[in-house]
């Protein structure tokens, strides 16, 4: 592609992300594409000449946009949000564009260096003491399971990393914990039956009595604990870990602290929802998620960690082709997880909370809470929906509770969060809490305003008229 060329199309493609993002409102918000429609339209083997831009953007309006769910709806309350704003995506163009690597300092100085600051800004942006340092990851995932990692070195004083596993490491995690937990306790080999899974209180938090009495039964027994992640903001739920009394315990018996605080951690901002980080100050790690909450798009993880080498400890490397005669005093992100090759997301995060300043990111999050509120007390206001768990953040966990069985509350419930989707104005998704299928509401998208939450509200109410009266 000719210089001209790109400055034709890069233009036009800023143009059609501003169009898209403007009037993003019109789209189905969850694609309704049946699985293999997309592929089915596709070539099945690459071209083997080359084809124009405009061809290329005629498929992907064709093709592709059909085949989106649309993250940046503003009827987007479905999982957690994983927002964007104008700022983040010029950055992340601009990355793109710069196809610089900062896998060493040597390889992007302004790389290591702006992901070193911006870091620190963010470190004192959700109240974490100095001495804990950032390190950006892919994804929440990614740092719990550095995270765990960490722990597992620490715990046998680098043996495993040297020798392998032998004996048996046991985390621990509230049975509200995310999937990701396990995922990263099978990855780093502890083996799935050595996490432990912490019973909760009535409000889905870790009840940390119960954590103690595992600790201790798992010692009498010859076993060796060696990390606990508790989670600020669970993924069902938006429950709470309390970090304080956990932390105490961890201290106590020598365990890492790992907090997992992926989609609530943004909230720590504001001063009135800082408690929920109260006790973090005793972590080992934390990570929460710019790329959810944030304005960041994804992917972006920030994930601290309060003694450094201990990180680094685990997965530094020295061949001979990556040393450089700066290493003893800049930071090498290689050594700081498990990639080597490092993507400069650092940028976007610059030129998110620049753009926004903290103020206007606060601004955006209290709205979101805001919004929240007004969904939960307005859904009260209706005898037939029943709130599931306290509204600490965005999240809203609801059902329709006529009084049926619990089998058929279950039902009703399935077929409610169908018939809501099926509108394509708005999209929500479920989980279950104590054996109950629940649905969830989550505030998070940057352009979502009172109206938007007002429809979801009327669309809900419709669809439980409709079903209850058909049943
Ligand atoms: C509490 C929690 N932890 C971890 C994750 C995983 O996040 P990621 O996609 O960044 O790995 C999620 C995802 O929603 C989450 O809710």
């Amino acid at each position: 592609m000719k210089k001209e060329e790109f400055i034709k199309y890069g233009y036009q493609l800023v143009d059609w992300i501003a169009d898209y993002l403007e009037k993003v409102e019109n789209y189905p918000v969850k694609s309704p594409v049946k699985p293999g429609e997309i592929k089915s339209q596709l070539p099945s083997s690459p071209p083997l000449h080359p084809e124009s831009m405009d061809r290329i953007m005629e498929d992907f309006e064709k093709i592709i946009v059909p085949g989106l769910t649309h993250w940046q709806h503003p009827g987007w309350f479905a999982y957690f949000p994983s927002n964007n704003s104008p700022a983040s995506i010029l950055g992340e163009l601009l990355s793109a564009g710069l196809g610089t690597q900062g896998m060493v300092w040597q390889t992007s100085p302004a790389a290591t260096e702006l992901e070193e600051v911006v870091m620190d800004w963010l470190r004192q942006m959700i109240g974490l003491p100095e001495g804990f340092a950032g390190v950006i990851q892919d994804t929440a995932s990614t740092a719990t399971l550095c995270a765990l990692l960490a722990a597992r070195e620490k715990a046998t004083g680098q043996a495993v990393n040297e020798n392998g596993f032998s004996g048996v490491l046991r985390v621990y995690a509230s049975r509200e914990a995310h999937s990701s937990v396990e995922k990263g306790v099978k990855i780093a080999g502890f083996g799935k039956k050595n996490l432990v899974y912490i019973p909760v209180d009535d409000e889905f938090a870790m009840i940390p009595g119960e954590l103690e009495k595992a600790i201790e039964a798992d010692l009498k027994a010859g076993y060796r604990p060696a990390c606990v992640v508790a989670t600020v903001g669970t993924t069902s739920s938006g429950a709470v870990d309390p970090l304080k009394p956990i932390g105490e315990i961890c201290r106590k018996y020598d365990l890492w602290l790992h907090v997992d605080a992926a989609y609530a951690g943004t909230a720590a901002i504001l001063p009135e929802k800082r408690w929920a980080l109260e006790g973090a100050e005793q972590a080992d790690s934390l990570v929460f998620n710019p790329h959810k909450w944030m304005l960041t798009n994804f992917d972006c993880s920030a994930f601290f960690v309060r003694e450094p080498q201990l990180l680094t400890r685990t997965f530094e490397i020295h061949p001979e082709y990556l040393k450089t005669g700066v290493d003893a005093v800049v930071k090498n992100f290689r050594d700081w997880g498990i990639q080597l090759g490092r993507r400069f997301r650092a940028l976007k995060l610059w030129f998110v909370i620049r753009d926004y300043g903290v103020e206007g990111i606060k601004k955006i999050i209290r709205k979101h809470i805001h919004l929240a509120e007004l969904f939960r007390d307005e859904l009260q206001q209706d005898k037939r929906f029943e709130i599931m768990a306290p509204v600490y953040f965005s999240l809203v966990c609801f059902r329709l509770n006529d009084s049926r069985s619990e089998e058929q509350l279950n039902a009703l419930n399935q077929r409610l969060l169908e018939a809501i989707n099926d509108t394509g104005r708005v999209f929500l998704t479920h989980t279950t809490l104590n054996g109950k299928y629940t649905l969830r509401l989550v505030v998070g998208q940057r352009t979502t305003e009172e109206r938007h939450v007002r429809q979801a509200l009327e669309i809900i109410k419709n669809k439980a008229d409709e079903l209850l009266k058909s049943v």
